[in-house]
C-alpha cells in the first residue's frame, strides 16, 4: 500500500457528461463524408487529440484528404462540438463529480485535470468546478496524444507530487494506458470489459471514497 498524495482527473467522460457530444459530433462529420462508425468504434476516439481522432475517422471511411482539408474539418467538428456544449450546466456534471472533488479537497489531497481536450476550461468554468483544481492540463499544453503518459506527468510535475503518489481517474483505454506508462496508479469509470487495465473500475464517481484510493 502507498500513499496517495494527488488525483489527477481526465475530464470528458469523468466529470462531465461530454463524451456523449464528441461522439454526436463526429458521427455527424461521418455521416456528411457518406459514412458511419459505431459505439464500439468510438471507445478507439476516446482520450486521443481532435486531429488525431479525425485521421482515425478518415481511415475508417477509406477517405484521403489533405493537411488542410484535415484541419477545416476539424474545425467543423469543433464548431458543432461547442454548440452542443454552449448551454451546458452544472447539472450535467456525472454522478458524485462535485461531491468526491469536495472529499479530496477537505482531506487535503491534490487535485489536477489531465485533459486531452483544448475545450477544457470552457467547460470546468461552464460547470462550476474549476476553482477545485490546483493544476489544469489540457490539450494546449502537451505535444503527445495518450497514451503517451505526458499529460499526466506534466499535471504531477505541476502538483509538485511523485508519480507513484498520484492516483489518475479515467474513461478511455488510452487514458488508462497513459496512467499506467507514467507510473501511477488508475481508476477507471465505465465498463471492466472495456478498462481491463485499471487498477479499479467503477460505474461512476458516485461510488468513490477516499479510502478506496490507499487500498489500489
Ligand atoms: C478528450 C476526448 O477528452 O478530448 C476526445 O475524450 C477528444 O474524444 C479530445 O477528441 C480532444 O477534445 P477537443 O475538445 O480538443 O476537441
Ligand atoms: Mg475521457
Amino acid at each position: 500500500m502507498r500513499e496517495i498524495n494527488a488525483c489527477l482527473f481526465d475530464l470528458d467522460g469523468v466529470l462531465v457528461d461530454t463524451a456523449i457530444y464528441h461522439y454526436k459530433a463526429w458521427r455527424r462529420l461521418a455521416n456528411e463524408l457518406g459514412f458511419d462508425f459505431t459505439e464500439k468504434d468510438n471507445e478507439k476516439l476516446k482520450g486521443i487529440s481532435r486531429i488525431q481522432s479525425l485521421k482515425l475517422i478518415l481511415e475508417w471511411g477509406g477517405i484521403k484528404k489533405t493537411s488542410k482539408e484535415i484541419e477545416e474539418l476539424s474545425q467543423k467538428k469543433n464548431d458543432w462540438y461547442l454548440e452542443m456544449i454552449a448551454d451546458i450546466q452544472p447539472n450535467e456534471l456525472l454522478p458524485g463529480s462535485r461531491e468526491f472533488l469536495q472529499e479530496l479537497k477537505d482531506h487535503g489531497i491534490k487535485i489536477a485535470l489531465g485533459s486531452a481536450s483544448k475545450n477544457a476550461i470552457i467547460i470546468l468554468d461552464k460547470t462550476n468546478i474549476r476553482h477545485f483544481f490546483d493544476a489544469i492540463v489540457d490539450g494546449n499544453m502537451v505535444q503527445a496524444s495518450k497514451p503517451d503518459p505526458e499529460v499526466f506527468l506534466i499535471g504531477a510535475k505541476l502538483l509538485n507530487i511523485q508519480p507513484q503518489q498520484c492516483v489518475v481517474i479515467e474513461d478511455a483505454v488510452a487514458g488508462v494506458e497513459a496512467a499506467l506508462a507514467g507510473n501511477m496508479k488508475v481508476i477507471g469509470i465505465g465498463d471492466k470489459g472495456v478498462l481491463k487495465e485499471a487498477n479499479l473500475v467503477v460505474a461512476s464517481l458516485a461510488e468513490m471514497s477516499i479510502d478506496q484510493l490507499n487500498s489500489l
